[in-house]
């Protein structure tokens, strides 16, 4: 597993805590910044999401301030399912129902703990299959 990760400003210090985890759990990741300085966050969700799309990576990890702004711009690439996780039920759900391929995290909502279980069920739940392809195909037409 391979995996794309970036951060706003707002988002820096929770981003130095996955970067941690996925040390501690030897899982690669491409960073894609930004490294604290000020930046917009549809900028750093643009390069994560590419990475995806393009299958560098199999997920990506955005990461700012509510989580919102980043889940908002993921969602308007091609092929992308974010979903913002704020609890460990939805990050379960999330993969093993809406297949989604970034999770987006907020650092002034998220506690060190709660980020780490996020982690570790999104990271380790497989997508069903079954009665959610249909549901997944008929999203990803509203794309077009
Ligand atoms: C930055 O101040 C903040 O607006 C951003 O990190 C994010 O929370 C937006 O959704």
């Amino acid at each position: 597993m391979r995996i794309a990760i970036g951060c706003d400003h707002a988002g820096y210090n929770l981003r130095t805590l996955v970067q941690q985890y996925l040390w501690e759990n030897n899982i690669e990741f491409d960073d894609c910044g930004c490294f604290g300085e000020v930046c917009d966050y549809a900028d750093i969700a643009k390069l994560v999401c590419k990475r995806v799309q393009e299958k560098k990576d199999d997920f990506g990890i955005l990461i700012c301030g509510t989580g919102i702004g980043m889940c908002m711009s993921a969602n308007k690439m091609k092929g992308i399912r974010a979903a913002l996780c704020t609890d460990v039920y939805s990050a379960k759900c999330t993969r093993a129902h809406n297949d989604a391929n970034v999770l987006c995290l907020g650092a002034r909502v998220l506690g060190a703990g709660m980020t780490r279980e996020i982690l570790d069920v999104f990271l380790n739940t497989a997508f069903e299959g079954g009665r959610h392809v249909i549901r997944i195909k008929k999203m990803m037409e509203l794309e077009s």
